[in-house]
């Protein structure tokens, strides 16, 4: 499996704190059948983000681990101004690998209104937005549609492994499933950052996608989307997405009715 979005390098951010600590992450990942990982630090306004210790953290990890897993860059990317700003000449700093796909962190409450106008730019110049575990956003957790126009646009969509196992309670579980059954979903990643608080999920979200939807979905998400992201390359045709064209009828149906139009 591919594990695309991942805090393993130390002493950076929210991450672990030592080399031992992100090693114990990697063994963890590799007993769960992970042979890829994009470390991902944050770049935000608490984490100063700088590829040069990037690099030097990952070459400490991959000294140890060996050709046992295959480690890549990446970055947490929130959404700041002054981020996306030095994208625009800097892109190769961002992305995965310094290839196409950036992996994008909203804010925790509200959207920026230029949102849409700032994923149509990146599209426009080949940069593939990966909107990050939107099941724990709660303005996209209260109105999903807000997505319909950003995946239409080329935008893709990574759940978060622990949504899928109950770990960030119930409301962003069932919005993963109901995002999943309406494959509005391109990459399931971990996102962890500590092996006692967020330790890597690849393998129990695998089984929980492999027994509701499918071996050809699990794949999808944990391994052949994943892998196109890592190398760059395009990702395989995706199911149609159901409920795009629906429009809301807040009057008589649920939310999710009136998400998906049934
Ligand atoms: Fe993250």
């Amino acid at each position: 499996m591919f594990d695309i979005h991942y805090h393993l390098l130390f002493g950076l951010d929210d991450g672990p704190e030592n080399l031992d600590a992100s090693l114990q992450l990697a063994e963890a990942s590799i007993a769960e059948g992970v042979t890829h990982i994009v470390c991902t630090p944050h770049a935000n306004e608490r984490h100063k983000f700088d590829p040069e210790v990037n690099r030097e953290r990952l070459k400490m990890l991959t000294d140890r681990l060996g050709d046992r897993i295959t480690l890549g860059l990446g970055c947490d990317f929130h959404l700041s101004y002054e981020n996306i700003e030095d994208l625009k000449t800097n892109r190769a700093k961002y992305t995965i690998n310094g290839k196409r796909y950036l992996l994008v962190e909203f804010p925790d409450f509200g959207i920026p209104a230029a949102m849409t106008d700032i994923f149509f730019r990146l599209v426009a110049t080949e940069t593939i937005p990966i909107i990050t575990h939107p099941e724990r956003n709660p303005t996209l957790v209260a109105d999903p549609r807000r997505m319909v126009d950003w995946v239409q646009g080329g935008c893709l969509v990574q759940v978060t492994g622990a949504s899928l196992t109950g770990r960030f309670g119930k409301r962003a579980e069932t919005t993963s499933h109901f995002l999943l059954k309406n494959n509005w979903v391109h990459f399931i990643a971990s996102d962890a950052h500590s092996i006692d608080h967020r330790p890597p999920t690849m393998a129990p979200a695998y089984d929980i996608l492999l027994a509701r939807y499918g071996s050809e979905t699990a794949d999808r998400l944990c391994i052949h989307n994943p892998r196109a992201a890592f190398f760059g390359e395009a990702i395989p045709p995706q199911p149609e997405p159901i409920g795009f064209g629906d429009e809301p009828n807040p009057s008589h149906r649920g939310f999710f009715s009136r998400l998906f139009g049934r």
